[in-house]
């Protein structure tokens, strides 16, 4: 794992959009793993912004709320239309949520991870963390192992959430379909971004704590390549802070991006 700290929220969105930027030069047929939330949103205008292709590239989104039409305003669909897919040239017959109105939820799990296996699998995969630490929704417990299936919401995932829905936890989903842990780190390259001081605490645990099913995100210390990119708020709890500093400044693989 690498642990890139940039000095403002918008070096460390620009960073990944770069880099996804030029993920997708290298590979315009690429299968990319994308995530939602408020954290993205700046990602996705970055990438529309920078005039990025996106003809040929397959897409597979981490969750999907169980229940919500793809016509509301508050699914997942719904936001990846808005803030990346109307905006870009993907085709998107090739743009893939996970069904959270499936009747069977487990079978629409299952075509799920069968998709992904026919697509080659994914190539890079974008995450946020959840104060709840999760990816995903893959709230505490989730099994490292675990797959796509329904999962329940967290009380403080609800919260985080509430936000978006009025500001009411009661209109937050209670339930969602998500990518699990395993499908997760499946994916060849991670790349998870965080910014902000709220982060902070659960930036630290995932990747300087324990692996543990409690922190999801802490799996991501299983990933043979995966990047963490976070601003300086969210990367205040980091006890090794100087040796990433370091690597970031003395990676070959750095020195376009410094
Ligand atoms: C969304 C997702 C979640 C979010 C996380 C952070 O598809 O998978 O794990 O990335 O909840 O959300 P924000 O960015 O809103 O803090």
């Amino acid at each position: 794992m690498e642990v890139i700290t940039r000095p403002s929220v918008e070096l460390a969105v620009d960073l990944v959009a770069r880099l996804l930027a030029d993920r997708i030069a290298a590979n315009p047929s690429i299968v990319l793993g994308l995530a939602t939330g408020r954290t993205m949103e700046r990602v996705y205008k970055r990438l529309v912004d920078s005039g990025t292709s996106f003809k040929r590239c397959r897409s597979f989104n981490l969750d999907e709320y169980v229940g919500l039409p793809e016509s509301d305003i508050h699914s997942y669909r719904h936001y990846m239309q808005t803030h990346l897919f109307s905006k870009v040239d993907i085709d998107e017959a090739n743009t893939h949520i996970p069904d959270g109105n499936a009747v069977d939820l487990n079978d629409a799990a299952e075509r799920y991870e069968n998709l992904i296996s026919l697509s080659g699998g994914i190539e890079v995969q974008l995450l946020g963390i959840g104060a709840a630490g999760h990816i995903g929704f893959n709230e505490p417990l989730s099994s490292i192992m675990s797959r796509t299936r329904a999962k329940s919401l967290t009380p403080t995932t609800r919260a985080q959430n509430a936000e978006m829905f009025g500001g009411d936890i009661n209109n937050v989903p209670k339930r969602a379909l998500t990518m699990g842990v395993g499908t997760i780190l499946d994916a060849r390259e991670l790349i998870l971004l965080a910014t902000g001081s709220a982060k902070a605490s659960i930036v630290a645990k995932a990747v300087e704590g324990p692996i543990t099913s409690m922190v999801s995100a802490s799996a991501i210390q299983l990933h043979p390549n995966c990047k963490v990119i976070v601003d300086e708020a969210a990367a205040k709890e980091l006890q090794g802070r100087e040796y990433y500093d370091f690597v970031f400044e003395n990676e070959p693989e750095w020195s376009s991006y410094q």
